[in-house]
């Protein structure tokens, strides 16, 4: 669809990760409504994704932010990434002293780089005016994973924006799929999907591009790619997805918990 339609049927939708159970679906639902009221007064699907992000990331029950998983090593190091149905993409990998990785991925969209790690991700989020700051993280058990949201505004653009602390018991430096464009997240100009989950195994099946492919070149329903997706792990692997598509419909799947909450701008 082009950016300059006008689409009369926005939607978001949002997860608080898998493994989450149904005490942390309040803040889910709260991240969407917010992203609803800001589809509702007009503004873009980045202004709503990256908002729904950013209040999961500052609940402590979730695994992203202020809550992200803590290190082995005791650091708390962040992922985040947003793209856009425009052909942009911003994502910051093991970002320490932030806790909204997600506005800083923001910042990135309209610059020529994609992605920064580690030093140059904080040195890019320094300069860009974020505070330096103590994130406290928590320790977590396994399964307990990611933030996501993906949405459509009223110019048929569609946004997908993800954070994490990534797994639990996992080494500093050590990267999932969160942040990476293809597992993790997929964004064009028909369809969008995110990931969560055990990220080096949804990193090997390349989830997020194989599953858009479903919809895309085999003609898949949401529904039928989503199963499909999670056909391709093990049933102990825990894995979840969003997927949004062009013309408004969007759909939440996992095997196995997994809070998430959609709410049509109407
Ligand atoms: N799915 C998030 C991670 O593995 O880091």
């Amino acid at each position: 669809m082009n950016k300059q339609n006008f689409f009369d049927k926005p939607v978001i939708i949002c997860h608080g990760g898998a493994g989450h159970g149904a005490k942390d679906q309040p803040g889910v639902d709260f991240a969407t409504e917010v992203g609803r009221k800001i589809l509702i007064e007009g503004g873009t699907s980045v202004e709503a994704v990256s908002k729904a992000v950013e209040i999961m990331e500052n609940d402590p029950n979730l695994n992203a932010g202020t809550g992200g998983c803590i290190r082995e090593d005791g650091s708390v190091q962040l992922d985040a990434i947003i793209a856009t149905s425009g052909k942009n993409i911003g994502a910051v990998i093991a970002l320490e002293g932030c806790k909204n990785p997600i506005n800083v991925a923001v910042r990135l969209l309209n610059t020529p780089i994609n992605i920064l790690a580690g030093r140059g991700a904080s040195e890019f989020a320094i300069k860009e005016g974020f505070p330096h700051e103590n994130v406290i993280g928590r320790k977590r058990k396994n399964g307990n994973d990611t933030v996501g949201a993906l949405a459509i505004d009223k110019n048929g653009l569609i946004a997908a924006a993800s954070s994490t602390g990534g797994c639990s018991g996992r080494p500093a430096g050590r990267v999932g799929d969160t942040p990476l464009w293809g597992p993790g997240i997929w964004c064009d100009e028909e369809v969008a999907v995110i990931a969560t989950g055990i990220g080096e195994s949804i990193t090997l099946e390349m989830i997020c591009f194989r599953v858009a492919q479903q919809i895309k070149v085999y003609g898949k329903t949401l529904l039928q790619a989503l199963e499909w997706g999670l056909e391709q792990f093990d049933k102990e692997i825990e894995v979840g997805f969003l997927a949004i598509k062009n013309n408004g419909d969007a759909l939440g799947l996992s095997n196995t918990k997994m809070p998430w909450k959609m709410m049509i701008v109407s």
